[in-house]
């Protein structure tokens, strides 16, 4: 996610009375256990976790039965629908997934928008035949603004339907000010609780405080609660009736990462993405599958638990509650490097177009300290991070990185000694589709949809920038992902602006290990869904407004531009079971295909600008200006 920083206004000096704070009493402390024998590190070789395998195996179940009324609302004429499902049990049924990627509320937002207009519950969407792809997903994945707002806010709400989610949660609740708007005693609060664990002699940063922020986004009573509680008992998730929810974080590396003033960030280019770790959080583990520097997984319940070479360095000293929900959802979205960076050298480092900046102020970097720009102390979010440094009397440094114990630490040469793990947003790999964990082959996804609002176009529209770097890590890994274009191509040939499937060709083939992905664009189909990622309140209208196009987006216009579309969802989430199971697709799948899969073709001439600017699909007469003031505003 990302801020335009003047727009924030913090308290101007966020210093809280931390001295109150007790050790175990604050409910944001993590808490000190014995340690049990689970409390391990296991080799990501080994395949999914004994947990995944027999949830999936519950999962697939309640998919199989979700397919069943889902099919026949698609109207896949000439299929046997019956037949099909009899040949299904809980290890060949369909694996299902959706990435919402970052790009702050925009995404966040947008994303809850395609939940509903899936969901089997939303009437409109079984209306158009939509409705019932949510309760086939078996994966929910989601960085920055996908994963602190739409997988965690579904997650802790036990993935109900948006109509529920809205009575839980006041989105018009600006989560910069707090729920009563006091923002004194909002932010005191919070850095009360950061302050409390940095008494309980854990390390705190930046990312304590403002995770806390997106607590917001959560149920009331889930904000002290941690992410790992998804699996207790009578859960959607435990009870196999929702997604599995994963969110993914990168990292610097101090001596390794490159730097810019004293900055760390990842440092992809065009030849090492796949090197950089891409960790992911699940409710039952922690860690990194391939690629980057470990290839292991730790119990999510016991993160913050001291670890060497795979097992705890004290049996008395293990530790819970750790994965703080809020201090998940800060850690996903935790961009201060980039912001930092762009706002004081003007490096934009996010493949993301629409930064705004703030003059040239390069300067000799020492490779140690950093030195804020004196024309940037008074920025809102230099002040969080200076507040909490001399809060926590450390150095503005420190601050930054969502600082967790390493599990890792000693387990192989490259953990060696390596006691912190400085995670950031998940985007700074330059993937801002969180595939990395649905396209594990250890998964076998069949289907992915990627819902891509990462504002790398300009107008913060996209322009397959995102998708096409997770294809090239893919392929530097040696991991089955469709054949994409150019991000020319992409944008000349409207397929960063209509729902396109790739993979089409290659899921043909029987045992084939390529998922077919469904690139499905934020783009203008009823409203301007290009609003600015970091607004922190929408009120009922605009919340309406959001959830209208993402409708329309997900369900190509209501049946308004193509009819078939609801059928070819369908045909994309059963073909490769289909094929598994020796029968054959029906001509509607054939069909729309044809129609909707890329088919090879490239365009790579320059784009118009005029092809940049967007206006709605279903209403190309409404200008921004006059939908921002009549519509939006209102
Ligand atoms: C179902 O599809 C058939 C042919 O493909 C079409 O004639 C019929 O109108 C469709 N029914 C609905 C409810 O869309
Ligand atoms: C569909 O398949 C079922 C089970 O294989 C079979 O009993 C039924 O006759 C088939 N229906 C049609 C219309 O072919
Ligand atoms: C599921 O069906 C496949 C194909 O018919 C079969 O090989 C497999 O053993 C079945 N699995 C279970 C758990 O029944
Ligand atoms: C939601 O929050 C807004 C802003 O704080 C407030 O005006 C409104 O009354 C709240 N709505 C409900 C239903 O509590
Ligand atoms: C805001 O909260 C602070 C700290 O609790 C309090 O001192 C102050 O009076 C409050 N401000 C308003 C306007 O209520
Ligand atoms: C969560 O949702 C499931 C249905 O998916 C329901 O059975 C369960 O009772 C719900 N749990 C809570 C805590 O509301
Ligand atoms: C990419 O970064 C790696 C270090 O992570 C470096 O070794 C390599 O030379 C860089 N490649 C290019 C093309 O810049
Ligand atoms: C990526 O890592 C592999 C294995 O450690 C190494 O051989 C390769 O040079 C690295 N590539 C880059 C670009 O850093
Ligand atoms: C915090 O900001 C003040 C005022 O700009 C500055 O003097 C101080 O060094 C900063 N502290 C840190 C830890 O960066
Ligand atoms: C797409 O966005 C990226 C990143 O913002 C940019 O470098 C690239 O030039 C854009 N591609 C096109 C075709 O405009
Ligand atoms: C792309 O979509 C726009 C808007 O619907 C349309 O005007 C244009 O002709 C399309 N271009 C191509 C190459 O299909
Ligand atoms: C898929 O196969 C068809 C028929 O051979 C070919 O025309 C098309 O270009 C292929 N699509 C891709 C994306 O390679």
């Amino acid at each position: 996610m990302m801020f335009y920083l003047p727009a924030l206004l913090l308290v101007s000096a966020p210093i809280a009375n931390v001295a109150h704070a007790q050790q175990g009493a604050d409910p944001y402390v993590p808490t000190q256990a014995n340690c049990t024998p689970d409390v391990q590190v296991r080799a990501a070789e080994k395949g999914l976790s004994q947990a995944e395998q027999d949830w999936r195996r519950l999962r697939l179940e309640s998919v199989i039965e979700s397919l069943s009324s889902y099919l026949t609302r698609t109207n896949l004429t000439g299929f046997n629908v019956t037949q099909y499902l009899s040949k299904l049990n809980a290890t060949n049924a369909p694996v299902v997934g959706l990435a919402i990627s970052g790009g702050g509320t925009q995404s966040g937002v947008g994303g809850l928008g395609l939940w509903q207009a899936f969901d089997a519950r939303y009437p409109p969407a079984v209306k158009a035949g939509t409705g019932g792809l949510t309760q086939c997903l078996s994966y929910l994945t989601g960085l920055s603004g996908g994963g602190f707002l739409t997988v965690s806010t579904l997650a802790s709400n036990n993935f109900t339907s948006i109509e529920q989610l809205r009575k839980a949660i006041n989105f018009t609740e600006d989560y910069l000010v707090g729920p009563t708007g006091n923002e004194t005693e909002y932010y005191d609060e919070l850095f009360e609780n950061a302050g409390a664990k940095a008494e309980a002699n854990y390390s705190v940063s930046v990312v304590d405080v403002f995770g806390q922020q997106f607590g917001q986004y959560l149920p009331r009573e889930w904000r002290y609660r941690s992410y790992s509680d998804i699996t207790s008992k009578n859960h959607s998730f435990s009870l196999g009736t929702g997604p599995m929810p994963i969110v993914s974080l990168a990292e610097v590396i101090p001596g390794q990462s490159p730097e810019i003033g004293g900055i760390m960030y990842p440092g992809n280019n065009a030849t090492n993405a796949f090197n950089l770790t891409s960790y992911e959080i699940t409710p039952f583990e922690f860690g990194s599958w391939l690629g980057g520097r470990i290839q292991a997984f730790m119990p999510t319940k016991w993160l913050g638990t001291s670890m060497n070479r795979g097992v705890p360095q004290a049996n008395d000293s293990c530790v819970t509650g750790f994965d703080k929900f809020t201090f998940v959802q800060g850690s996903t979205a935790n961009a201060f490097n980039f912001w930092f960076i762009d706002a004081w050298y003007n490096i934009p480092l996010f493949a993301k177009r629409s930064l705004q900046t703030f003059g040239l102020h390069r300067r000799q970097s020492s490779s140690g300290g950093i030195v804020i720009p004196a024309d940037q102390a008074d920025s809102p979010l230099v002040q969080l991070v200076n507040g909490t440094a001399e809060n926590f009397e450390q150095t503005f440094n420190d601050s930054l990185w969502a600082t967790y114990p390493n599990p890792f630490q000693g387990y192989n040469a490259a953990m060696t000694d390596v006691t912190e793990l400085l995670l950031v947003d998940g985007s700074e790999t330059g993937e801002t589709i969180p595939l990395r964990p649905l396209i594990v082959p250890e998964r076998e996804l069949d289907f992915i949809i990627a819902y891509d609002a990462s504002s790398d176009a300009e107008y913060s529209w996209v322009n397959g920038t995102n998708f096409i770097n997770t294809a090239i890590s893919a392929s530097e890994g040696g991991i089955p992902f469709p054949r994409v274009p150019s991000s020319r191509t992409m944008v000349n040939l409207n397929l960063t602006r209509f729902p396109t499937f790739f993979g089409c060709n290659s899921t043909s083939e029987p045992g084939s290990r390529s998922p077919l992905v469904l690139y499905l664009p934020n783009t203008a189909w009823t409203q301007y869904s290009n609003y600015s990622y970091m607004q922190s309140s929408f009120t009922d209208n605009q919340f309406d407004l959001v959830m209208n196009n993402s409708f329309n987006a997900a369900t190509y216009g209501n049946g308004t531009i193509d009819k078939t579309w609801p059928a070819c969802l369908a045909c994309a989430v059963i073909k490769k079971s289909v094929i598994r199971a020796g029968l054959e697709l029906p001509d509607v799948c054939n069909t729309c295909f044809k129609r909707h899969c890329w088919n090879g073709d490239d365009d790579d001439s320059v784009v118009a600008q005029a092809t940049k600017d967007q206006t709605p699909i279903l209403d190309p007469g409404l200008s921004f200006s006059e939908w921002n003031k009549t519509w939006y505003a209102k």
